[in-house]
């Protein structure tokens, strides 16, 4: 049943991450084949943005290791934006020979995470980043600036919004078209999210540049979604299935799930152009193909999983 409520956006665009955030964080690595086939169905159900994969490190995440033979067998999705995850030029060059045109640099708002995800100080990893942007925004190539521990982080604590701030603008000034707000390991509650929220805009930063990138370790998932919406957001990060975490933070479990938040979404009247059936059965293939259920509560209902 579709019960409107008042000061929510009329449409909200999804920004899938489960081919990246999700699989990135499986003990097992998935056969290329089958994340190719991942990545047409979330097509399939109505995502247009589907994060794709990450050009980091082989050693590092190796469960992406497969990016360059993944990116060409996504070629035939038209209208789909397929962006990758670039740290470093060496990212951006492997990501340009294949043709993406969309690009994700991911920087930290605190020290300890920096160094463990980047091996990187923050504002090193600013400064390795600034080339990076610079030459994406001279091909036209649209950027997006992942910023982690924007609540908590799992070595120092709760992160100050002003810690926040700085590094947001400093995203901004590198030339990302796009914030995307990740509470990595999950600790946010509504209130922090919106005093966040609140600070940025004052500070100038237009709503429509900024998405949000929830993890649901503690269950505020969509609870943190709504009031983000009620600050006029209206790109939400969400992963098919709930997978996903980060191998470099420690409790980072997995994200939003799309199903959970579409739910939600169309209960609201909100237009997503999702459908949620399809959806839900791609993750519930995907569940098997993992050979364990998946965490969403949506997807469970919808299709019948056993616990
Ligand atoms: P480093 O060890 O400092 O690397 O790692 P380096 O710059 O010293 O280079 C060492 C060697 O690696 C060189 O080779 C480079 O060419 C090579 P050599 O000259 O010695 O033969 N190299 C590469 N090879 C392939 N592709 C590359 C690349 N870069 C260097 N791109 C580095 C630094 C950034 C590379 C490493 O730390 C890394 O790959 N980190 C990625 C970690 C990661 O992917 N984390 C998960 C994504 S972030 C996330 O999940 C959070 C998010 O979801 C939001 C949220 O939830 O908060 C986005
Ligand atoms: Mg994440």
């Amino acid at each position: 049943m579709t019960v409107p409520a008042a000061g929510l956006p009329a449409r909200v665009r999804v920004h899938e991450v489960g081919a990246r955030d999700g699989l990135q964080n499986e003990k097992a690595v998935v056969p290329t084949e089958v994340k190719a086939e991942f990545v047409h169905r979330l097509a399939a159900a109505g995502l247009t943005t589907v994060e794709a994969t990450s050009f980091v490190h082989p050693k590092w995440v190796p469960q992406l290791a497969d990016a360059e033979q993944l990116f060409p067998l996504l070629g035939d999705l038209e209208g789909v934006r397929l962006p990758v995850l670039v740290p470093n030029e060496r990212g951006l060059d492997r990501a340009m020979a294949l043709g993406a045109d969309r690009v994700a640099v991911f920087a930290s708002a605190t020290e300890s995470f920096a160094k463990a995800n980047l091996n990187r100080t923050v504002d090193e990893a600013l400064a390795m980043f600034a080339p990076v942007v610079s030459r994406a925004k001279g091909r036209d190539m649209h950027v997006r600036g992942y910023l982690s521990m924007c609540f908590g982080d799992p070595w120092e604590g709760p992160v100050e919004v002003g810690r926040v701030l700085r590094v947001c603008r400093a995203l901004l000034d590198l030339g990302c078209d796009e914030l995307s707000l990740g509470d990595t390991i999950g600790v946010a509650t509504p209130g922090h999210v919106t005093a966040l929220l609140t600070a940025l805009t004052t500070a100038g930063v237009a709503v429509d540049r900024i998405g949000v990138h929830f993890h649901d370790t503690y269950g505020q998932a969509l609870a943190n979604t709504l009031a983000a919406l009620q600050h006029g957001v209206t790109t939400v990060d969400a992963s098919a299935g709930g997978l996903g975490g980060c191998p470099y933070a420690k409790s980072a479990t997995g994200n939003l799930a799309t199903e959970d938040l579409v739910w939600m979404l169309h209960g609201l009247g909100i237009e997503t152009g999702v459908d949620l059936g399809r959806l839900s059965a791609t993750s519930a293939w995907m569940a098997d193909r993992l050979g364990r259920p998946s965490p969403s509560r949506t997807v469970r209902a919808l299709t019948h999983q056993e616990q």
